[in-house]
């Protein structure tokens, strides 16, 4: 039976890492600042929002908030961020995403100075972490990293084989089990015999977006899980893309949804917060 991974735990001393480091920013008078930028009134990025404005609460982070309506023109919001990048006191901006159809998210994204890119989206720092010189890394994906390296778990020479290719998941998180000298095959929908590639899987990450996607035939016995999915069903109940009850009868380290990869995001947006306003104020 596996050892279930306490992400709400893990999350929860990312945050005060972060608050420690923001109360000795104040004591240089510095208080770090996180722009969060909503469009329209997705129910979903609405919640998403709140939790990381209550998160920067939590840590001593100064939260802007702007919550504009869905009919906002690109125009407009490319003038604020504009007016945010030229803001000193700002150091992080985060469009939440999706943006609506009539706003080209790429055009957004590459408008956010790399510096204050708190999500890692930027063309520039998704290059640095190619190179593994990121300091501002996608959130997500460091928190699959801290989730593994937390849990004892040694990434170096390891067979990690992630399932999904997207820009802001399985791509990144490809990169950094590389920085950490894992052995890394990347499985998508048009791979064959992802079972078999699966089960040589030493660390295996999930972020398919397909409920219950990874089954207990294609993992072997010790394996490490990493569940990114948030899939929520008719009866809006979450669930990942593996199929916890049977994986976890032969994992070493398993992720629960919900409770797993999720709080993580947030804690690692807080802890690129202080990056960034250390790096802003140069500091370290
Ligand atoms: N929408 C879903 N996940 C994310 C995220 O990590 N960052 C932003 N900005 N939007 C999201």
């Amino acid at each position: 039976m596996a050892e279930i991974i306490d992400g709400k735990a893990i999350s929860s001393q990312i945050k005060e890492e972060a608050k420690l480091e923001a109360a000795e920013l104040s004591k240089k008078n510095i208080t770090p600042c996180l722009a969060v930028v909503l469009v329209g009134d997705d129910p979903a990025s609405q919640v998403y929002v709140r939790n990381k404005k209550k998160a920067c609460e939590f840590c001593g982070i100064r939260s802007l908030s702007y919550e504009l309506s869905a009919d906002t023109s690109e125009a407009e919001l490319l003038t604020l961020i504009d007016k945010l990048n030229a803001d000193k006191d700002c150091n992080g901006i985060l469009v939440q995403l999706p943006l609506p159809k009539h706003i080209d998210e790429n055009k957004v994204l590459l408008r956010i100075l790399p510096e204050k890119d708190v999500d890692g989206f930027h063309p520039y720092n998704v290059g640095l972490l190619s190179i593994g010189k990121a300091s501002l890394k996608a959130c997500t994906p460091a928190g699959c990293i801290e989730l593994i390296k937390r849990s004892g778990v040694d990434i170096t020479g390891k067979n990690c084989v992630v399932v999904g290719r997207s820009n802001i998941v399985g791509k990144p998180v490809g990169m950094l089990l590389l920085s950490e000298n894992g052995t890394v095959t990347t499985c998508h929908s048009k791979t064959r015999d992802i079972g078999g590639i699966c089960r040589n899987a030493d660390i295996l990450i999930a972020a398919v977006g397909i409920p219950k996607f990874i089954k207990e035939d294609m993992v072997k016995e010790g394996v490490v899980v990493i569940d990114v999915g948030i899939n929520r069903g008719a009866d809006n109940k979450l669930t990942g893309d593996v199929d916890f009850e049977n994986v976890s009868k032969k994992a070493s380290y398993i992720t629960p949804v919900p409770g797993g990869v999720g709080p993580m995001t947030i804690a690692m947006l807080m802890k690129n917060c202080i990056i960034a306003c250390k790096a802003q104020n140069n500091i370290e």
